[in-house]
């Protein structure tokens, strides 16, 4: 349906909702809820979804989206955050009509979906006007997905649990920026990526909170940002990459062209892949390493970009 058939009663909404990288993602062990218990640093980046939104005076929710290979209906993450926060509310005739740009690529281990998902919590809350506030958006962005509640508040943060307990982290340098790239007709699943990891690895998961916890720590007292304090880091750790990039070809294809750009910092696949990434000190380094590789990069049928790190999650457009 078009957006002229419904009758919005106030002006349009709009936000935007970053996608993230993983600067650090460690998988301890199996908690009993299924998930994998988690210790990750987790970056925003200025790749980013737009969304609009408009109150409606009907008692429906649609979605609209740019990319025509997503489905509009139940299953997507939009819909799902919108009737959540809709009945927590109570208040069941509320109608929005909700146009989603999608820049973020699918199934890249970027978050869009969860990045899109909490711009629409955030989103519905001001224009239905239903004031809660930021712990409960929090908490109704977890029953939505692991990397949700990160979405919201953005920039860079420790995620423990199965990604959902944040810790905000000051970095030594936020002018650093990535290399992004991502063959389009690769996507990993992320069930996928954790079944596979659990089948071989799970002989040395930790158990005990205790040994979670000393982990953790581990990440808070610097060892990690140590890798930021200098151009010769530690490599990034990701413990999905190796089983990841060793079954999907386009992961190592992305990989290996990212090592041979000039004067990265680290390189790494981000969350369960597909997407991998090459730290730079900042955007101008970035840019012009990621320029002189372009006819290679095409050649090998990979799309890129380049992208500063952002210090902020969802956030309304001015
Ligand atoms: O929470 P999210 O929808 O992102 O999780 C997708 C899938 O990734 C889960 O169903 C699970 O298989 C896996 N996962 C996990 N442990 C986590 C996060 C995700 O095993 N902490």
């Amino acid at each position: 349906m078009n957006k002229a058939n419904y009758s919005s009663v106030k002006k349009p909404l709009s936000l935007l909702a970053p996608a993230k990288i993983n600067l650090h993602l460690e998988v301890l062990g199996l908690r009993k809820d299924g998930f994998h218990e988690l210790s990750m640093v987790m970056q925003s980046i200025d790749l980013v979804d737009q969304i609009e939104i408009s109150k409606t005076n009907d008692e429906r929710i649609t979605l609209v989206s740019s990319d025509p290979s997503l489905s509009t209906g139940k299953d997507n993450l939009i819909i799902k955050a919108a009737e959540l926060i809709r009945s927590r509310s109570g208040l069941h005739s509320l109608g929005a009509y909700i146009e989603l740009t999608k820049n973020i690529p699918i199934g890249a281990g970027l978050a869009g979906g969860s990045s899109d998902c909490a711009a629409t919590l955030v989103g519905l809350n001001a224009m239905w006007e239903l004031n809660f506030n930021q712990d409960q958006l929090k908490k109704m962005a977890s029953e939505l997905g692991s990397d949700t509640p990160f979405c919201i508040s953005g920039g860079t943060q420790f995620c423990f649990g199965r990604g959902e307990r944040l810790e905000p982290i000051q970095l030594l340098n936020s002018k650093m920026a990535v290399v992004l790239v991502k063959d389009p007709n690769a996507s990993v699943s992320t069930p996928w990526a954790y079944t596979t990891f659990k089948e071989i690895h799970s002989d040395n998961y930790l158990s005990r909170e205790v040994d979670f916890e000393k982990k953790r720590n581990e990440l808070r007292n610097g060892f990690w940002l140590k890798n930021f304090k200098d151009e010769n880091p530690r490599p990034l750790v990701n413990d999905l990459q190796e089983i990841v990039a060793s079954r999907t070809p386009a992961v190592k294809t992305s990989l290996d062209f990212l090592v041979s750009l000039t004067g990265a910092v680290s390189v790494a696949m981000s969350g369960s892949g597909a997407s991998c990434f090459a730290l730079y000190p900042d955007f101008h380094r970035a840019k012009s390493a990621f320029e002189s590789k372009r006819v290679e990069l095409e050649r090998l049928g990979l799309e890129g970009w380049c992208c500063s790190f952002s210090s902020t999650g969802v956030r309304f457009a001015k």
